[in-house]
């Protein structure tokens, strides 16, 4: 085995990418797997610190270029601090709340910067670095801002259309790239939506040999 195994849970905020990314976890866990869980923007010192920027609500609305870069930035760090030492050092499986995805959907399909240059970016930011397994949950935009009873941050204040915009930037994604992202129904009750998710990681997890 030359590296773990990297998986990232996207979606819309309040989808439920952060219930199922714990619950998967916790699954993973307690079978003795060993697991890092992190998140994005943020995962590092830097990057936690680039993530207070990005939503802060009190904060001028940024240009689109400044705040793909900060995401990137962010990214940059994650992954050259943290995800690569575990993946091929610890040779964990590595559960990322959030990843490359959302920058394409949310900076390019929100925002309409330019897809491919975004996608450049990306990986110029990962250097390379892929999940083997994306998995989106996808919900309705209006079910989803129902779940949400936090005080609205700098994104969510964008607006229903935006966020539209997002969910169908997620969906075209997972269409061109159905091995690598899989769409699970994010409307499923969380432990039923949580034992599908599981029952395709535990499969990819067989085939690596890390089971
Ligand atoms: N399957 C589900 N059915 C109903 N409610 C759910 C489900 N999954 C999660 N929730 C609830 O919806 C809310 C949002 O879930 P969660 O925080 O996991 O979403 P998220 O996608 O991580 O959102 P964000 O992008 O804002 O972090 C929470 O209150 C959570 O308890
Ligand atoms: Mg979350």
């Amino acid at each position: 085995m030359k590296r773990g195994v990297f998986i990232v849970f996207e979606g819309i905020e309040g989808s439920g990418k952060s219930t199922q990314a714990q619950l998967l976890a916790d699954a993973l866990e307690r079978k003795g797997v060993n697991v890092d869980f992190s998140r994005e923007p943020g995962g590092s010192e830097v990057a936690e610190r680039i993530r207070e920027v990005l939503l802060d609500s009190e904060l001028e609305e940024m240009h689109p270029r400044t705040e793909l870069l900060l995401y990137l930035a962010a990214r940059a760090e994650h992954v050259a601090k943290r995800i690569r030492r575990k993946l091929f050092a610890d040779k964990a499986v590595v559960i990322s709340d959030r990843y490359t995805l959302s920058t394409l959907a949310y900076q390019a399909g929100g925002r309409e910067l330019d897809t491919k240059r975004v996608a450049r970016l990306c990986k110029f930011a990962s250097g390379g670095l892929e999940p083997d397994l994306t998995v989106l949950v996808d919900l309705d935009v209006k079910e989803a801002f129902t779940r949400l009873d936090r005080p609205h941050d700098r994104l969510e204040q964008a607006g229903k259309e935006f966020h539209e915009k997002v969910r169908e930037a997620y969906l075209y994604f997972a269409r061109r790239a159905p091995r690598k992202i899989r769409v699970f129904n994010g409307a499923k009750e969380k432990m039923m939506l949580h034992e599908e998710i599981k029952q395709v990681v535990l499969n990819l997890l067989t085939s690596k040999g890390m089971l």
